[in-house]
């Protein structure tokens, strides 16, 4: 009989027995037939051999049979042996048709997630070849480099890759969710992680870190305006009664989706207020989730989760959870707990602009306001007026009529000019640009350095939780892109930065007795030495880069003085800023620090751009969103540092405990407070005042009159 069959029946016949059945040539014949099945073909040998062992054969009689239905639990893996399926999700209906040699439910398997597409027969008789979870993870678990591809109205949307770094990061709840997204459209990312996004409550927040990348990267490749349409598609609003619909099926969608939009309100928090788009969607839906309590306790849950995290962490009980009966988006945004305000995109600021007359102009203006507008504010429209930027050396540049910003943009001792066109030549820095003509020394030597350095890390921590992450993508990726968005309080702490910097130049030039400036030289030390203990890297760098210009290190006389003690110190200090390696030495030693830290902010502005310049956007039409992982990881080291509050009364002991060195540090003596230049705000408004030179010329010509 066997002889007589043909080969297709012979081989049905074997896949009807059951796996356990199955004798070694019967395996011999499925594995030669699997290799012409294109779902497998391009699987190694043994991983054939194993599937051959565990394929069971199904059937099904009639077209339009739901083999399964989206939101159901993954069981199972499917090839098509004869026969095709239509592939349907909520919403977009008939998305694929699949065909013989195809597969799918895949997806389901490697995610731990519910079924993402209704499947239905398109024909009659069709033929399957199952593989079942437990075995389709065992044999392809290992399987390297697998690809999954997720296609649309014959165009790929998804494409989903075996993480093979960083699996843990990426692991989310399940172990088994080692699939990342690759790239795909913005939308069907959006839906494959919202399909991801797990909604069980025994307490800890599931939310896969994938869609924290998507979060906080989405504004590169998708607009709020595009972001919230494919929510609201996302936000199944009512029952349709439809055999596709069902009603738990379309409240977890909802969930998703209120669980998703509370996690992007705690990480823009109050921007979003300035984003007509966002709050106007966020205010739509309002509605209908506070009329649902499965909906609206959700944000709060988040928070409370959030914070028994915090809690625990701190030690700290005393917290009293905010109680509002009403539900509300931003219930759960903290008010910035700093003096220093953020300024977000609406705000107004301060324009001052410098006239050919000297007569200066001040302006509140926008932000963002550009320099037409800028223009249009002084003088009459057609006048021959132009606005220009100039720093301390001189060096002018004319700013195009549609740039905006320019206020909150300018550099270190940089200032606006406005003048006819004619008189840019003649423009010369103001005498304020130059800096100082005395030092501060002598006030200097009053302060110990610890309360220096504790003030100067008081306002830094200021500085750096005013500025939002996200800013960080609107520097390096081109705020004019981003409508509406600020970088002002980004520009601000690099400022901040190149101001310390030329602040210990500034100070060790001016100083013009000997003795004087090496007591200055080894309080800098020392001011460094304790930023480090306060984990305040940037300004320890500033103070660093400081010591290590040219105009300080070419004081030789200056430099003997120094105890050959703090000399070591310094030296080791050097090390960490050593840039071989890509700052090898000090990425090992932040590797080591746990939060809060302020992190040396030029370092990671030069890897964000780094990351940015050498990834496209977008792969083949579709978002790369490796690229994405890689910035939003940049973005959650800004987050890490400062997701522990800063306890500044105490800088000493605690934190100095867990130093981030084993460069050994020097002791600081206290001094008392007696003298009133000593005060704590004294101190504040001194370090917070600084008057600096930032022109390289003139400080080398003064490093030169010291000793020549
Ligand atoms: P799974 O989520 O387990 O179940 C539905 C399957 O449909 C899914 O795995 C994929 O294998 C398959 N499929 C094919 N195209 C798509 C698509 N565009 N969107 C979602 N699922 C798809």
């Amino acid at each position: 009989l066997l002889s007589q069959m043909g080969p297709d029946a012979l081989l049905t016949m074997i896949l009807r027995k059951h796996p356990s059945q199955r004798s070694a040539e019967d395996l011999e014949v499925i594995y030669e037939e699997l290799l012409h099945v294109k779902a497998v073909a391009h699987l190694s040998t043994s991983v054939r051999k194993e599937l051959a062992a565990v394929l069971v054969f199904e059937t099904h009689g009639k077209a339009g049979t739901v083999l399964f239905s989206q939101g159901d639990k993954g069981t199972s893996w499917y090839i098509i042996w004869k026969g095709s399926v239509n592939v349907i999700t909520h919403g977009k209906g008939l998305v694929a048709k699949l065909r013989e040699g195809e597969d799918f439910g895949q997806l389901a398997l490697l995610n731990d997630a519910p079924r993402a597409a209704t499947i239905i027969l398109r024909e009659d008789n069709c033929h399957f070849l199952r593989v079942d979870k437990q075995d389709y993870i065992r044999i392809l678990k290992d399987v390297e480099a697998n690809t999954v591809r997720l296609e649309e109205h014959g165009h790929t949307v998804l494409v989903l890759e075996k993480s093979t770094t960083g699996s843990t990061e990426q692991g989310g709840a399940g172990g088994s969710s080692k699939y990342t997204v690759m790239s795909g459209t913005p939308e069907k990312i959006l839906e494959h992680l919202l399909e991801k996004v797990k909604l069980d409550t025994n307490g800890n927040d599931t939310i896969d870190s994938c869609v924290g990348d998507f979060l906080l990267t989405h504004k590169i490749f998708m607009a709020s305006s595009q972001l919230c349409p494919a929510l609201q598609h996302q936000y199944p609003l009512m029952f349709t009664g439809s055999e596709l619909e069902k009603a738990d099926y379309s409240l977890a969608a909802r969930q998703k989706v209120v669980k998703l939009l509370g996690q992007w309100v705690l990480l823009y928090g109050l921007l979003l207020k300035d984003d007509p788009v966002a709050l106007d969607f966020l205010e739509r839906l309002k509605k209908e989730v506070a009329a649902d309590s499965r909906l609206s306790t959700m944000p709060k849950d988040q928070l409370r989760e959030r914070r028994r995290t915090r809690l625990s962490e701190n030690g700290n009980h005393s917290l009293s959870r905010q109680h509002s009966q009403q539900f509300d988006w931003f219930c759960n945004c903290e008010e910035p707990v700093g003096r220093l305000q953020p300024i977000r995109g609406q705000d107004k600021v301060l324009y001052e602009i410098s006239r050919p007359d000297n007569i200066p102009i001040t302006l509140m203006l926008p932000v963002n306001t550009s320099v037409q507008e800028v223009l249009s504010a002084v003088v009459k429209p057609g006048a021959d007026y132009v606005l220009v930027k100039m720093n301390s050396m001189g060096d002018r540049a004319q700013l195009k009529l549609d740039s905006s910003a320019v206020s909150t943009g300018l550099g270190l001792n940089e200032r606006l000019f406005m003048c006819t066109s004619g008189q840019v030549e003649r423009l010369r820095p103001l005498k304020e640009q130059q800096g100082p003509e005395q030092g501060t020394a002598d006030a200097l030597e009053q302060m110990c350095s610890k309360d220096v350095a504790s003030q100067l890390t008081h306002y830094d921590w200021e500085l750096f939780t005013a500025m939002h992450e996200v800013e960080l993508i609107y520097y390096v990726f081109g705020r004019s892109k981003f409508p509406g968005a600020t970088t002002a309080n980004l520009q601000r702490f690099v400022r901040r930065f190149n101001e310390v910097q030329y602040w210990v130049v500034t100070e060790v030039c001016l100083c013009e007795d000997l003795m004087k400036r090496a007591a200055l030289l080894k309080k800098f030390i020392k001011i460094a030495s304790v930023l480090k203990e306060q984990r305040n890297l940037n300004s320890f760098f500033a103070v660093m880069f400081g010591l290590s210009n040219s105009a300080v290190q070419r004081l030789y006389k200056t430099w003997e003085r120094i105890p050959s003690k703090t000399k070591r110190i310094y030296c080791a200090y050097e090390r960490l800023m050593d840039p071989s390696r890509n700052h090898r030495a000090y990425r090992l030693a932040v590797a080591k620090l746990s939060p809060p830290y302020i992190p040396f902010m030029p370092l990671l502005l030069k890897d964000m751009t780094f990351i940015h310049e050498g990834n496209k956007n977008y792969k083949d039409k579709l978002v790369n969103f490796e690229k994405m992982r890689l910035i939003a990881k940049t973005l959650k080291i800004v987050q890490g540092c400062r997701s522990q509050p800063y306890v500044h009364s105490s800088p000493t002991r605690g934190l100095a405990d867990r130093m981030l060195l084993e460069a050994p540090s020097i002791r600081i003596s206290t001094y008392s407070d007696s003298l009133p230049c000593r005060s704590p705000s004294n101190i504040r408004l001194y370090v917070q005042n600084l008057s600096v030179i930032d022109n390289q010329c003139r400080l080398t010509e003064l490093s030169r009159t010291l000793e020549c």
